[in-house]
């Protein structure tokens, strides 16, 4: 039978679940795939530390070079994630001919290109449906499932830590920081939680769907990335009150030669599938031609669907041996590098804004007045019954505004008297 010797390098906590499968599956896969998936070895620098039970000692190694100079190694499966020395890693293992898998968004959205044309040239493959969305297959639906449309849209829900917090924070009145903690606990969270809550996570990954959808590299240094630490509960209520949920949207619009690419909080009216998404969930709502609307969503963080992401890899590099990766991943076509990326200051949206000001005669009129002047047109105020001369939240929504106007008008409000804070403005999206 033909034997897939698998290289394992980062045991944490989805390494740990890789083997789990591979493990408890062996003779499942044996029997369907006709080939062994076998784990020959396993490195990890704290080793010593991970819990291996029923795992043969001399599996386990401190040292990557023992799996990368075994010859006897087929696919190194990549999962100590950041740049260096994962970078390294993957180069030298396409180099020295072995196959990868990797769930290292944050590499692929930086250095994705080289990597590839790297793998190409060696004739080798990079793999990695775990890392956008963990284990939901959107990789493979792009590229092969769907294969021959035109990508108008992308709508993602592609960081599960963020959804986790802004929707435990609506449905059991959790604060910001008790949610982040539990997600840390259930292990959704990157090493570094900053990533998930800036909504860098969201951006690499984004990187990620631009280049399989529309054959163009974008860094997350090009666009508008904007996290979810100033989203309170008072916005994520009085949203809900106006039939809309928040939450942090990866979004990739194609506008003639343009791309509207952006990641940031974003509401969403309760009857779209998107407002649908709870918890850890991930989802992904593709607009595409001919095909239509395809909308996939399911875990999207956790050691488990991440885990199984990667065995699908292993499973598909095992019974594609002889598959090239395809030539687009690593050659944009000229029509592809014309495509520019539509700078923030021109996007147009409908704004939510939250102003905290006195509760006073001709506070809204001033406001108002500032609004008028940078050409914003105001769909909705409310305003929460409070005592006179205390501090209120004053929530509007705007017809679409300008990105800039609307940035320029808030400057000047938050300097007036009477107002108490840094207005709150969160993006509507026309889906
Ligand atoms: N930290 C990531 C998330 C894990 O919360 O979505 C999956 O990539």
């Amino acid at each position: 039978m033909d034997c897939i010797n698998i290289g394992l390098i980062g045991y944490g906590v989805i390494g740990q679940g890789v083997v789990k499968i591979l493990k408890n599956r062996r003779k499942y896969f044996k029997d369907k795939y006709k080939k062994d998936f076998f784990i020959k070895t396993i490195a990890d620098r704290s080793i010593a530390k991970k819990p291996s039970p029923g795992l043969d000692n001399t599996l386990l190694t401190s040292d990557i070079h023992a799996v990368l100079n075994d010859a006897d190694i087929h696919v190194v499966v990549e999962l100590i994630g950041g740049m260096q020395p994962a970078k390294d890693i993957m180069l030298l293992a396409v180099r020295s001919g072995k196959h990868v898998v990797t769930a290292n968004k944050e590499l692929l959205a930086t250095c994705g290109q080289e990597l590839f044309r790297e793998a190409n040239a060696n004739n080798r493959m990079i793999h990695f449906e775990s890392a956008v969305g963990a284990g939901i297959p959107i990789i493979r639906t792009i590229t092969e499932g769907v294969a021959g449309n035109k990508f108008n849209g992308i709508y993602g829900i592609i960081n599960g830590t963020c959804n986790f917090i802004l929707t435990e924070m609506a449905r059991r009145k959790l604060t910001f920081q008790e949610a982040l903690k539990e997600a840390q606990e259930k292990g959704y969270a990157e090493s570094n939680p900053t990533l998930d809550i800036s909504g860098m996570d969201a951006a690499h990954k984004l990187v990620i769907l631009v280049f399989l959808t529309q054959g163009k590299f974008v860094s997350v240094k090009d666009f508008h990335v904007e996290g979810i630490n100033h989203i309170s509960h008072e916005d994520i209520e009085f949203a809900s009150a106006l039939d809309l949920e928040i939450r942090l949207l990866a979004i990739a619009k194609k506008i003639g030669n343009e791309l509207d690419v952006r990641v940031h909080p974003t509401l969403i009216p309760k009857d779209h599938g998107l407002a649908t998404v709870n918890g850890i969930d991930n989802a992904i709502f593709l607009d595409m031609d001919p095909m239509g609307d395809v909308f996939i969503e399911g875990q999207g963080a956790g050691q488990m669907t991440a885990a199984s992401g990667v065995v699908s890899d292993l499973i598909n590099l095992g019974i594609r041996k002889d598959v090239q990766m395809p030539t687009w991943i690593y050659n944009p076509t000229e029509e592809q590098e014309n495509i520019v990326l539509r700078k923030i200051d021109k996007v147009e949206t409908r704004f939510y804004i939250r102003f905290m000001v006195i509760d006073k005669p001709g506070v809204l009129s001033i406001i108002t007045g500032v609004l008028g002047q940078h050409n914003i047109s105001i769909a909705s105020v409310n305003q929460k019954q409070e005592n006179k001369g205390s501090t209120v939240p004053v929530v509007m929504l705007t017809h679409v505004a300008n990105e800039r106007s609307l940035r320029e008008a808030l400057e000047q409000i938050t300097h007036l008297a009477v107002v108490r804070s840094r207005p709150v403005a969160i993006r509507m999206e026309k889906l």
